[in-house]
């Protein structure tokens, strides 16, 4: 049997494991009552991430009830924005909002250089108490967002559907997204490493809105600053076997450059075929994915089904995380979050025996 704390990271580095390890996107969250409870304890879901208690509470929350074999931290994406003085609040029923925008060369050069331990010594500290809080059972997640999808959610000032204006500065403006996406990617691998040094044992980049791009602006404006990061980190002490794993949403045609940058593996929303994706990248990274979160508003045995096509269609051998190809939704009912990591457990070992 394969240590249980060992399994995803083992996975991660394409090495022989029993069976298939699982973790869910947003594992955290409202789907689970204990955390809407917590969360009206806390009042919002900004003082929730800021509480190093609640955090770590919110983090074990999913652990206490599935075999899950990875824990995240539990933050958001938008925390290096909100650092950065842009003002963020989550509004209900609307998302993030940010209450300044950025628009010119005045707005970048006006973003100040952050210093993680203290600008957000939040996440720092949520770390390091989730990983003592884990006390070895599985290995801890970090994550940062992208810099291009910060940069959406900087310039369009909260969500947004189509990206208008952020795409308008790759076209009008491109020195100008060039020099927000170079203060971003400073402070995303700084962020990245300080999760390490306070006890992330993997990464992960969500590349949420890499996909709103064309091919050619994917590879310079999402991809080329997520390759400048990894290499960043390589760089430093302790972090040249780091596992990383970068998820695109949107990204499943651009797998094989994707598989260039120095990631030890590949997150896969549920529009690719996971067979497919695996013939394409060979040996060079492993593949975490990919169910589309829908399928769990669908019955038990329907859950199952498509567990067991999934790890079908990714075959035998190891070098497979599943997941969800994007982040669990609030409707899903915890039972049959269940369902499908116990499918995952129940059926993925006949596809790793020597
Ligand atoms: O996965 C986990 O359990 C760890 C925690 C986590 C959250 N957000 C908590 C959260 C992670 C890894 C994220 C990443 C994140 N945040 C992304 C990238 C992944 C993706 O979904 O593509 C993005 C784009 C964000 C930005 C963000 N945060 C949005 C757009 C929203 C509002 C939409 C929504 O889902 O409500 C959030 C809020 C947020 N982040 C919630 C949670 C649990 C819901 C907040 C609440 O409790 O109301």
């Amino acid at each position: 049997m394969t240590e249980p704390s060992q399994r995803f990271l083992r996975a991660l580095k394409r090495l022989p494991v029993d069976r298939t390890p699982v973790w869910m996107m947003r594992q955290a969250g409202r789907y689970l009552p204990e955390y809407r409870a917590q969360r009206a304890q806390a009042g919002d879901f900004m003082s929730l991430c800021k509480n190093t208690d609640f955090a770590t509470e919110v983090t074990l929350q999913p652990l206490r009830r599935y075999s899950l074999d990875a824990a995240i931290l539990f933050s958001d994406i938008l925390t290096i924005p909100d650092a950065m003085g842009l003002g963020l609040s989550f509004v209900a029923g609307e998302g993030p909002v940010f209450a300044h925008k950025i628009s010119s060369l005045a707005d970048v050069q006006a973003l100040p250089k952050l210093d993680i331990t203290v600008d957000l010594d939040y996440v720092v500290n949520a770390v390091r108490s989730i990983r003592s809080a884990l006390n070895e059972q599985v290995p801890l997640i970090g994550f940062s967002g992208s810099p291009w999808t910060l940069a959406t959610y900087m310039i369009e000032g909260g969500s947004s559907k189509d990206h208008a204006q952020s795409k308008a500065m790759i076209y009008a403006q491109p020195e100008l997204m060039q020099q927000l996406l170079a203060k971003l990617e400073e402070a995303v691998a700084d962020y990245l490493h300080q999760q390490v040094l306070a006890g992330a044992q993997a990464l992960q980049i969500f590349d949420s809105w890499g996909g709103s791009l064309s091919h050619a602006a994917y590879l310079d404006y999402s991809l080329a600053p997520m390759q400048r990061i990894i290499a960043s980190l390589r760089a430093r002490p302790g972090l040249q076997d780091l596992p990383i794993i970068v998820f695109t949403k949107g990204g499943g045609q651009w797998l094989a450059p994707m598989a260039e940058i120095g990631a030890d593996a590949l997150g896969l929303d549920w529009t690719t075929d996971l067979g497919q994706a695996r013939a394409q990248v060979g040996d060079r990274v492993a593949l975490q994915g990919n169910m589309d979160p829908a399928v769990l508003l669908g019955s038990p045995a329907a859950i199952r089904a498509e567990v067991g096509r999934i790890l079908a269609s990714y075959g035998s051998g190891p070098g497979h995380v599943f997941n969800l190809g994007h982040g669990i939704t609030p409707q899903v009912d915890p039972e049959h979050a269940r369902v499908f990591i116990d499918s995952v457990i129940e059926l993925s070992p006949a596809y790793h025996q020597a």
